[in-house]
């Protein structure tokens, strides 16, 4: 199959009149941005944006997350679940103060370098704080890359047609629109008959064979693992039950304690356990 260009018009007149009105949309500066994209990462919109309000409310610089204790941060992250990812919030709001004076950075080499910070995130800082013309790859659009093309695409391939399909100027609304593409209509079951793309996509052309080729394609990620009864959910009960104060280790399981341990997101003094001071 030939893999042709993403048609750029076709995605931002789809998506222009229907671009979902989300806070962070109405956001440049880069922390604010940068707090999105984390939360985003594994969170859907809509849980997101109380937890990001208030996230905010309390830490509208880096300077005031950088300096909070550990357990403050993850009292606000509760609900949003990975909490790995508050602790890498903080202590990149500490590099951003130690090394570049409270301000995000603004190019890629200096954002891939913060705890936490991979090439999706960097890119949506670039892109969505910074108007940058980059290209953003999750893993919704990760799913028209693959489709589109007609074929599984490696990390860097992946990164390649996403950056051809940029169009110039257009940076910042064109991965707001894609993004929307992917979580509106190129879903794991897609929804074609919708969507600007259909006529020019690979996978589609072809009558859809077997398999799916965003199926392993790179930045395409598996479904989530099931949330009752998981590791995850019992690690998310713990820190809820220290929400008020510390409480005897033995009172929970102690492979999740010891997990919370290894992961300093809570922190032991004799038989109790609470969150980070
Ligand atoms: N998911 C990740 N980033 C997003 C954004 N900027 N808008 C909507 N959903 C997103």
């Amino acid at each position: 199959m030939t893999s042709t260009q993403i048609d750029a018009g076709a995605v931002l007149a789809w998506g222009l009149p229907r671009m979902r009105d989300l806070p962070w949309r109405n956001e440049r500066d880069p922390w604010r941005i940068l707090v999105a994209e984390v939360m985003l990462q594994q969170t859907q919109a809509e849980r997101v944006i109380p937890k990001w309000l208030a996230f905010l409310d309390a830490f509208p610089t880096p300077r005031e997350c950088a300096v909070a204790p550990l357990g403050d941060v993850l009292r606000l992250w509760q609900g949003l679940g990975y909490p790995r990812r508050a602790r890498n919030l903080q202590a990149t709001a500490a590099v951003v103060v130690e090394h570049h004076d409270g301000l995000v950075p603004d190019e890629l080499e200096g954002l891939l370098a913060l705890p936490g910070v991979g090439p999706y995130t960097a890119r949506a800082v670039l892109a969505f704080a910074f108007e940058r013309d980059v290209a953003v790859v999750d893993t919704n659009i990760a799913r028209i890359l693959a489709r589109t093309a007609g074929e599984r695409l490696t990390p860097k391939a992946a990164q390649a047609r996403a950056d051809a399909a940029v169009p110039l100027g257009d940076g910042w609304a064109w991965n707001q629109v894609i993004m929307d593409l992917g979580a509106a209509l190129c879903r794991p079951t897609p929804t074609c008959n919708e969507c600007p793309l259909a006529a020019s996509c690979a996978w589609s052309r072809a009558g859809y064979p077997d398999p799916d080729p965003a199926i392993g394609s790179a930045g395409v990620s598996a479904k989530q693992a099931r949330f009752e009864g998981s590791a995850r959910q019992a690690r998310g009960k713990v820190l809820k039950a220290l929400n008020n104060g510390a409480r005897p280790a033995a009172d929970f399981d102690r492979h999740i304690v010891s997990s919370l341990l290894a992961d300093r997101l809570i922190e032991q003094s004799g038989a109790t356990i609470s969150l980070p001071t």
